[in-house]
């Protein structure tokens, strides 16, 4: 059975003391009251050290949130996928939307990425999702068909399996705007319908697709009770405690 999973993106918010602070607040939360699914932080590179440590393997998971296309050399300012591994974290979000809009990362860049990462044990949190023009011509399939295809469609089967995807609306993400119950419901069923087809559909129903765009305790609960809908990918509501939580307790 695939895994419900709740993982924040801090993006580039908190400094270390900050950062550390949080995920020792997150993890007291949580080990007072523990969580029905898995739970995962992806920090800014420099906190994942710290982070790591701070927190209880057990009920969090630590990931970055990217890592370099390139295995290692003179790529000056660049983090490999082998040096997040070394810091203990098991997992890195790769292909945001950020990332391809603003650092130009192409589905050929996000392919080497994604190698990578899996090369070195690390869970690709793979994300996905259409802009609003795009939306708004009706062409959402076609583009999430596209950044699968382009960065993961020369996975083996068993390499896909490792991987968790994100379908992120690039007009729900900090704009307050969420995508309805029934908009994320129809989009991931689709998702997992192209997985079906390239690789299987017993790799299709064990794939975990998150949802990620305005997330937040308020509407998590009826976002993740679709039955293709297996938790979320969350931005802004990750940076308090209690916002989280809130988020992580729509699993109960
Ligand atoms: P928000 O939850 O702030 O909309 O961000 C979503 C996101 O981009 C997570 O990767």
């Amino acid at each position: 059975m695939r895994k419900n999973i709740v993982a924040g993106n801090w993006k580039m918010n908190k400094n270390l003391q900050e950062g550390i602070a949080l995920a020792k607040d997150l993890n007291a939360a949580l080990t007072a009251d523990k969580p029905n699914c898995d739970v995962i932080i992806c920090t800014p590179f420099i906190h994942l050290a710290s982070v790591v440590p701070a927190v209880d393997a057990a009920i969090i998971g630590v990931g970055a949130e990217n890592c370099a296309d390139k295995v290692s050399g003179a790529y000056t300012g660049e983090v490999s996928a082998e040096m997040v591994a070394s810091t203990g974290a098991k997992y890195v979000i790769l292909g945001h939307s950020e990332r391809r809009a603003y650092y130009h990362e192409t589905p050929e860049i996000l392919k080497e990425k994604v190698q990578l990462a899996l090369a070195n044990g690390l869970t690709p949190i793979f994300c996905i999702g259409e802009v609003l023009e795009e939306r708004q011509q009706g062409i959402q399939n076609q583009v999430v068909f596209d950044q699968i295809a382009g960065s993961l469609f020369d996975l083996s089967a068993e390499d896909f399996s490792k991987i968790v995807l994100a379908y992120e609306p690039v007009w729900a993400i900090g704009t307050g705007l969420t995508a309805t119950p029934e908009q994320a419901e129809e989009i991931h069923a689709y998702i997992r319908s192209v997985i079906a087809d390239k690789f299987g559909a017993e790799i299709a129903e064990n794939t975990s697709i998150l949802y990620g765009g305005s997330c937040k305790p308020s509407n998590a609960k009826e976002l993740f009770a679709n039955p293709n809908v297996d938790g979320g990918l969350i931005g802004g509501a990750a940076l308090k405690v209690e916002d989280f939580k809130g988020i992580i307790d729509a699993f109960k």
